[in-house]
């Protein structure tokens, strides 16, 4: 190979040239570029994997914990396909993974952590870009907040939804059936034997739920931002286009590198406005308001909780989708997807089609003639599923100063407006263990107040704020009951339940200086949410205290130290904002 003029290597001199970031490792010269290509080499890969191409990396949170996430391994050899394609080289590296439905104490309490943890790995390599894959919920959103912190070139490919669930000659959505389900099962109308085999019906291929639960809406909000190639969120894991997506995916990331694409370039204030909205059309989670304003407070784009509510006043609900609806992701993708609702938004007049896609196109380009198939699964704009206003309301009141969400399509009209006594517990597990209880002084006017459970009380924010109506009632009939709380809902959960309170009642809240017995009073339509109690007599109450001891050690520490509250995405103080991606010191 020789050296050339400047007395560096072709590898440096190429690197050199197009200034890749991967060059002050791979170019280097003498004892430390040994070292970077040396060790490297021993994958089998030759010298000239070192020419200056870009290196992509593909950060993986796959997980045999994180069922959702477990087919990630196969998506990243689709997405190495697509890199070499393009000329550029594949690293796959794991990031921390967060599985829904095996971690305790919630998946929330380490999204922060596994968003650092990404972070740290993306910078501290040599990198020239990456691509993000992710499925279960809190997945999505910690590794956009951590491509978002380092600002290379980066874009996103989930994992797609499981197929539709199949049980007894109907379909089965993820979570939304369970919590259905059980309560079959706990108002005498079903066996558990036949709950037991609805268990192998329900999650039948890999995949996220398949549901507009949390992870559906982080992959349609990720395509929405502009952040995923248009079109993908809805294709379900395990079909062959997925895979053909994930290749896409690669070559597109290798153009992102050499088109210096960066996050902060895409997501922009008109992206968040677009997922947003999309996200109200789509009838998708609360927890998507909590995910974006964290998100939105790494890139420094202004972003608080009234604009959920102002920027969604006049969409309407546009997907039929569980648990809102009837159908399932796997309808959604053959109905024609994120890109047929994003036409129907800009058919209204409610998109920015000018933001850009991490496909080289925008978002008007990739999706003002987007077909629909199915006009029962993807309403158009002027014949909606529900009319505009009925998403995630954001309340204010003396319950709430710092204000709370209320997603009016999982609720119940005639509680939309609702004076009741509450009737409080400090534990979540205070209520469970008498939820069945034939005793329980409830009625079914009764405010149901769940409290420390919040970012800091709980602590992590678990997605508690939909416990199981109280048997007694649901025996009489009743199927909801307004139910308050600081914790968050699963996003394939239903109910008339006030979420996120802030600020909750480990810091002081008001929600800890409710008894029961008090009156309270939810006002959707006039987003408030009351504690009727004259203000002197509140004044003089003490505060109910935090009911769990403060972490002494490691993660839980730092984060119950520094998380901040609802209204502001519940990530660290001192994650807000970005670093970059310049690593200025060597390593030996
Ligand atoms: Fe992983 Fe629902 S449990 S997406
Ligand atoms: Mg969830």
């Amino acid at each position: 190979a020789g050296t050339t003029s400047a007395g560096a290597t072709p590898a440096e001199h190429a690197a050199g040239a197009t200034g890749r970031r991967s060059g002050a490792w791979f170019a280097a010269e003498g004892r430390n570029g040994f070292i970077h290509r040396s060790w490297m080499r021993n994958q089998g890969f030759g010298p000239e994997v070192f020419d200056g191409r870009p290196v992509i990396g593909i950060a993986s949170s796959w997980s045999e914990l994180t069922p959702c996430n477990a087919h990630l391994r196969d998506v990243a050899d689709a997405v190495k396909r697509g890199v070499w394609e393009a000329g550029g080289l594949p690293l796959e590296f794991p990031v921390m993974s967060l599985g829904e439905t095996l971690m305790r104490p919630t998946t929330m309490l380490f999204r922060n952590l596994m968003a650092m943890e990404a972070e740290e790995t993306i910078r501290a390599n040599p990198l020239d870009g990456v691509v993000l894959l992710s499925g279960c919920d809190k997945t999505t959103p910690a590794l956009l907040m951590a491509a978002a912190s380092v600002d290379l070139p980066a874009l996103m490919v989930t994992g797609g939804p499981m197929l539709n669930g199949k049980f007894q000659g109907r379909d089965l959505g993820s979570g939304t059936d369970v919590w259905r389900l059980s309560e079959e099962v706990r108002a005498g109308r079903m066996t558990p034997a036949e709950l037991s085999e609805a268990e192998g019906c329900m999650s039948r291929s890999r995949g996220h739920c398949m549901t507009m639960g949390t992870a559906s809406t982080m992959a349609c909000v990720a395509e929405a931002l502009g952040m995923q190639l248009p079109g993908s969120a809805a294709i379900p894991a395990v079909d062959a286009r997925r895979f053909a997506l994930a290749q896409a995916a690669g070559r597109r990331a290798v153009a992102l590198v050499e088109e210096d694409v960066r996050p902060s370039a895409v997501l922009t204030r008109e992206a968040f406005e677009n997922a947003i909205r999309a996200n109200a059309a789509l009838g998708g989670s609360t927890n998507a308001v909590v995910h974006l304003l964290a998100l939105a407070g790494r890139v420094g784009v202004p972003l608080d909780l009234d604009d959920f509510d102002r920027l969604t006043t006049e969409v309407p609900v546009l997907v039929d989708l569980m648990p809102s609806g009837r159908f399932l992701m796997e309808d959604f993708f053959y109905a024609g997807g994120l890109p047929a609702v994003l036409r129907e938004l800009g058919a209204l007049g409610l998109l920015h089609g000018d933001a850009p896609t991490v496909g080289g196109v925008t978002v008007r380009e990739a999706t003002g003639e987007a077909p629909c198939w199915n006009r029962e699964v993807i309403r158009a704009a002027d014949e909606p599923f529900r009319p505009a206003g009925e998403g995630t309301v954001v309340l204010r009141g003396s319950l709430c100063p710092d204000g709370a969400v209320l997603k009016i399509s999982a609720a119940s009209p005639h509680l939309l407006r609702h004076r009741g006594r509450a009737l409080v517990f400090d534990r979540i597990e205070d209520y469970t263990a008498v939820a069945d209880d034939p005793d329980l002084p409830v009625d079914a006017d009764t405010v149901l107040v769940i409290r420390n459970a919040g970012p800091r009380g709980y602590p992590g924010f678990p997605e508690v704020g939909n416990p199981p109506v109280p048997k007694v009632l649901l025996e009489a009939g009743v199927e909801d009951i307004v139910r308050i709380s600081d914790a968050r809902m699963s996003g394939t959960g239903y109910g008339t339940c006030v979420l996120h309170v802030a600020p909750e009642a480990a810091v002081g809240g008001p929600l800890s200086l409710v008894r029961t017995g008090d009156w309270i009073e939810l006002d959707a339509a006039a987003r408030r949410l009351d504690l009727d109690v004259p203000a002197d007599e509140l004044a003089a109450r003490t505060p109910a205290p935090p009911t769990e001891p403060k972490p002494e050690r490691g993660w839980a520490r730092l984060y119950t130290e520094h998380v901040m509250q609802a209204d502001r995405g519940a990530d660290l103080d001192f994650l807000v904002g970005r670093s970059g991606d310049a690593v200025p010191r060597h390593s030996h």
